[in-house]
């Protein structure tokens, strides 16, 4: 069976919980889940416990990636109500500032008008600065960016309205980027249904199918800039639990899922090359990684087992789907680090990813 290579994948937005939540996820099992799902590179979010929001947070989180991560990897710094000028000294050492505009899980949610304008001011425009931002935030987002002169990256975007709007704002010639996630591309509120309702909680939430729709146009139409998992790892207990946090796991059947969209979805793999490889590392100025490459079986099938997962995260809202190709194996910077379904990265052989200077 010929086998179709790729360049590492690039994940820009991954949640791994250490510190804090090391039952969910630490650096070592989510950057192994990263190598099974064909990711050589992660951007790990900041909504950690304490979040990284200082420099003591970024030391330590650096020291513990450093020690424990099998693939390469950059962190982001969380903007808060009150660091707008503190944090933008961590600049030269994160790949972006991370803002919260709604509700979301951890405790980063900005809702200060004048704080997220300051982030805005404040962090250099020479590095990406990010936003979880729905509805009306979207465009408030990207006014706020535009002021400042600067890019802004519009985080897992879901609804058509979004798009729309991102897509005037491109048009206009702004600086603006942005991802969506795997889950809002093949499932609906309709597929919810079908998950109890603490495993279908996500933020953004699951949306309909005009919305599913837009995305899909968005994403051929190249509106859509990465596709990114937005890998956030809860324990099913927790999902079963009386307050589910919202988040599914994701970096493990992210690649064949897209693999296995029946067409018209199926994106070519040039266009999957363009969304999970080239356009991140254009965006967050990562280093090329040579002798870097993911083999994928394209033929074979395999159903989606949480149970099997190297992510501490060991369920899927894609449970019992059949996909057809799977990551046969990972090279990561000359070294075999996943094949046949064995990690073979040892922990701290993940580098922290050279960025360009601020
Ligand atoms: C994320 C998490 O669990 O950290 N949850 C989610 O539903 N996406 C937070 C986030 O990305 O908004
Ligand atoms: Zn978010
Ligand atoms: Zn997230
Ligand atoms: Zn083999």
């Amino acid at each position: 069976m010929s086998r179709l290579r790729f360049p590492g994948l690039i994940d820009a937005h991954v949640h791994l919980r250490d510190p804090g939540a090391t039952h969910k996820e630490d650096w070592s099992s989510g950057t192994a889940a990263a190598l099974a799902g064909g990711f050589t590179c992660v951007l790990a979010m900041p909504n950690t416990q304490p979040p990284l929001t200082d420099n003591t947070s970024l030391q330590t989180t650096l020291a513990t990636a450093a020690a424990n991560a099998h693939c390469d990897y950059g962190v982001y710094a969380g903007g808060t109500e009150l660091n707008a000028a503190a944090v933008a000294a961590l600049a030269p050492h994160t790949a972006g500032l991370k803002l919260y505009l709604n509700e979301t899980y951890g405790q980063l949610r900005i809702e200060d008008l004048g704080a997220l304008h300051a982030h805005m001011q404040a962090w250099p425009a020479t590095r990406p600065l990010l936003c979880h931002a729905e509805g009306h935030n979207v465009p408030a987002a990207i006014l706020l960016a535009m002021l400042a002169k600067r890019s802004v990256h519009i985080c897992h975007v879901s609804r058509a309205a979004e798009i729309a709007v991102i897509r005037a704002a491109k048009a206009r010639g702004l600086a603006v980027t942005c991802e969506v996630t795997p889950h809002h591309l093949l499932l609906t509120q309709a597929d919810a249904a079908a998950l109890s309702p603490g495993r279908a909680e996500v933020r953004p939430a699951l949306n309909n199918a005009a919305d599913q729709a837009a995305l899909w146009e968005a994403v051929q139409s190249g509106v859509v800039d990465c596709i990114a998992t937005d890998h956030a790892p809860h324990l099913p207990a927790e999902k079963d639990g009386p307050q589910p946090p919202p988040g599914f796991p994701g970096l493990e059947t992210a690649l064949a899922l897209l693999l296995s969209a029946p067409t018209p979805r199926r994106l070519s793999q040039a266009q999957l090359v363009a969304l999970l490889h080239t356009n991140p590392a254009r965006i967050f100025g990562l280093p090329a990684q040579p002798d870097t490459w993911v083999e994928v079986d394209p033929q074979q099938k395999w159903e989606v087992r949480g149970a099997d997962f190297l992510s501490r995260s060991k369920w899927s809202p894609f449970e019992g789907w059949q996909l057809t190709g799977r990551v046969h194996s990972v090279c990561l910077r000359g070294q075999l680090a996943f094949a046949d379904g064995q990690l073979l990265a040892k922990p701290g052989s993940g580098r922290l990813a050279a960025l360009p200077p601020v």
